[in-house]
């Protein structure tokens, strides 16, 4: 990737812990404003409070059918757009599935005070501190689903935006830590962090291993997002930087204005489109820390589908080129 994405990454990491003072204490550590709701196809969602299965009863959740749990990231709620579209997209594509979506937004969103130096408000925090409280309270929500033998772990997919792609990270490592080494089905993380997980200010980060399959997509390495090459299968998408007519809307997306946003969010955009329609990728080669070359094989020899319906046994680090503006039915 071009330096000056390396460069920007380190600023943002330097902008950040230089607020660590003003960062502290100002989202909630609460587990209990971690939220679970289950939405079904016909009815409206139901919170799923852990350990209480008076809620778990009294919700329409499909016993022993897959589970697919969607986690939001920093300053996000599950009112996003775009994950909202993921939701739908779900319930309108697959019929026996669970779809549950954690709203850990008192926990991923400090009040936001547009001075210059409050660039990343309560960012420092969420990563050092908030990820392992949403992630070790998802992983007691598996399992006691688990103990209450409606799910099986190898049937949980839990996919993760930005930070909410290393609470998945952490909710797997804490499966395994808890259940003797049992591993959760699939992870996949839509565009991980980069800021402070790479390099790793605390040991921990998305991670091939944290499931039995992890897949990664990757839409803006190197400024909002992170590394790639972390997963059992990652997608590089156009390049991996910048997505298409992201130009303004990578300035003035956020009401933080932070650089990124447009092309981070496109993670979601395209994963939701593959709910509807099929996107295929081609294998790269890698030697070293390089793609060999930036769009691989154009030829696309044994491409693999990207996604929602991606094989569990791609191996590598792949590319998708030339996706524009994924048409979302109903959305945007
Ligand atoms: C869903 O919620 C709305 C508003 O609270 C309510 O009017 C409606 O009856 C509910 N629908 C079902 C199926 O429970
Ligand atoms: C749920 O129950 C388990 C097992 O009894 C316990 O370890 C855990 O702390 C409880 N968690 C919550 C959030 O109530
Ligand atoms: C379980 O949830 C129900 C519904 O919210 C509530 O009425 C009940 O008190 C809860 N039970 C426990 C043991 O917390
Ligand atoms: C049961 O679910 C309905 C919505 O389907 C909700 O309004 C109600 O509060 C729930 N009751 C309990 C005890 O969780």
């Amino acid at each position: 990737m071009p330096p000056r994405n390396h460069l920007l990454s380190k600023f943002l990491v330097l902008l950040s812990i230089s607020h660590q003072m003003v960062d502290s204490f100002l989202v909630s550590a609460n587990p209990e404003d971690i939220k679970f709701f289950l939405f079904p196809r016909a009815g409206n969602k139901t919170e799923i409070v852990c350990n209480n299965s008076t809620t778990l009863k009294n919700s329409s959740y499909l016993w022993g059918h897959p589970t697919v749990i969607i986690v939001h990231g920093y300053t996000d709620s599950n009112d996003d757009p775009l994950l909202t579209a993921m939701k739908d997209a779900y319930l309108a594509t697959r019929p026996y599935i669970n779809v549950i979506m954690v709203d850990w937004s008192k926990l991923s969103t400090p009040p936001i005070i547009p001075t210059p130096l409050t660039t990343l408000p309560g960012y420092v925090e969420v990563v050092l501190k908030i990820v392992d409280i949403v992630g070790e309270r998802i992983a007691c929500f598996i399992i006691w689903l688990n103990n209450e033998m409606v799910l099986e772990f190898n049937d949980v997919h839990i996919i993760g935006h930005s930070i909410g792609a290393h609470v998945a990270g952490e909710t797997g490592k804490r499966v395994q830590y808890l259940m003797d080494g049992e591993k959760i089905g699939r992870l996949t993380g839509l565009d991980p962090a980069g800021p402070l997980f790479f390099p790793s200010a605390h040991g921990k980060s998305l991670a091939r291993g944290d499931g039995h399959f992890v897949d990664v997509i990757h839409t803006n390495i190197g400024i909002l997002g992170g590394k790639w090459a972390i997963g059992d299968a990652d997608f590089i998408v156009n390049g991996g930087t910048f997505q298409p007519k992201c130009e303004i809307g990578d300035v003035i997306f956020l009401p933080i204005g932070f650089p990124g946003a447009c092309s981070h969010m496109f993670a979601n955009r395209i994963y939701t489109a593959t709910l509807y329609k099929n996107f295929m990728a081609c294998s790269c080669q890698v030697i070293g820390n390089l793609l060999k070359d930036r769009y691989c094989d154009p030829r696309c020899n044994n491409p693999v589908l990207v996604g929602a319906d991606v094989s569990p046994w791609a191996r590598g680090v792949f590319h998708i080129a030339g996706v524009q503006n994924p048409p979302l039915p109903q959305v945007l």
